[in-house]
């Protein structure tokens, strides 16, 4: 890639999302990614093939624009729809600038649905993380996947916001149509200084993908 993400450095377990992808969608699947950013999820998926409805509230991230960076540096940064252009990969990518939690449902179910550490954003808080989850698990197809990593509670006052959750509590949202493939956590660990965290700073993070059952009625003959 010609481009960078500003987040190209934090952790991340996409790698194991795009394996577990690869088992369970076509080549050419369509996958959501719930919290874009400048799109370093978006990017690399469509590079893969794959196409992508990238859903991100920040205009910074799409259009790009100053950017405060550790070590008292401003710079331009890129956004999404910029590096998109340069990296010839717009026509893969359908870009929704919307808050997640207004938008309205698309009128097309995805073989998969992404985020990564969106939804403990101080701006979904007035509305309880069920409703985040529900969102996404709607944008999947029967057979399709369910991927999320996310931030766990390191200081007291997570805890009073049900948004840093855990796979366990997490997991209480996946019931009979869902199958819980993986879960994952991490320890605390240290994350260098990136935007929005212009310090060293303890996180924790949560991991977890669910495939959802197959919609087999059509083989009884019922419609859905
Ligand atoms: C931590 S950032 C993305 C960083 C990500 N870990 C990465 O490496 O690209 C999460 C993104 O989710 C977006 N986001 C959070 N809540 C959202 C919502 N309700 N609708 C759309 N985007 C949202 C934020 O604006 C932010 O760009």
């Amino acid at each position: 890639m010609q481009t960078q993400s500003l987040w190209e450095h934090t952790l991340t377990f996409f790698p194991q999302f795009l394996a577990t992808l690869k088992e369970h969608a076509s080549p050419d699947a369509t996958v959501a990614v719930v919290g874009a950013s400048d799109g370093k999820f978006v990017l690399p998926l469509a590079a893969a093939g794959y196409r992508v409805i990238a859903i991100e509230r920040d205009p910074l991230a799409l259009h790009g624009g100053e950017v405060h960076l550790p070590g008292d540096i401003s710079a331009h940064a890129m956004g999404l729809i910029d590096r998109l252009k340069i990296e010839e990969l717009q026509d893969r990518v359908q870009v929704l600038e919307e808050d997640f939690l207004q938008v309205e449902p698309l009128d097309m179910l995805c073989d998969a649905v992404w985020t990564s550490c969106s939804w403990h954003y101080s701006a979904n808080h007035h509305c309880p993380l069920a409703e985040f989850v529900t969102r996404m698990q709607l944008l999947v197809r029967g057979g399709g996947l369910f991927g999320a990593e996310f931030m766990m509670p390191v200081e007291p006052r997570h805890h009073m916001i049900e948004h840093y959750t855990s796979p366990e509590k997490l997991s209480r949202h996946f019931t009979s149509d869902w199958r819980v493939l993986l879960t994952l956590r991490t320890g605390e660990f240290t994350e260098r200084a990136h935007l929005g965290q212009l310090r060293d700073h303890t996180h924790r993070m949560g991991l977890l993908f669910a495939a959802r059952t197959p919609n087999i009625s059509h083989l009884y003959g019922k419609k859905d």
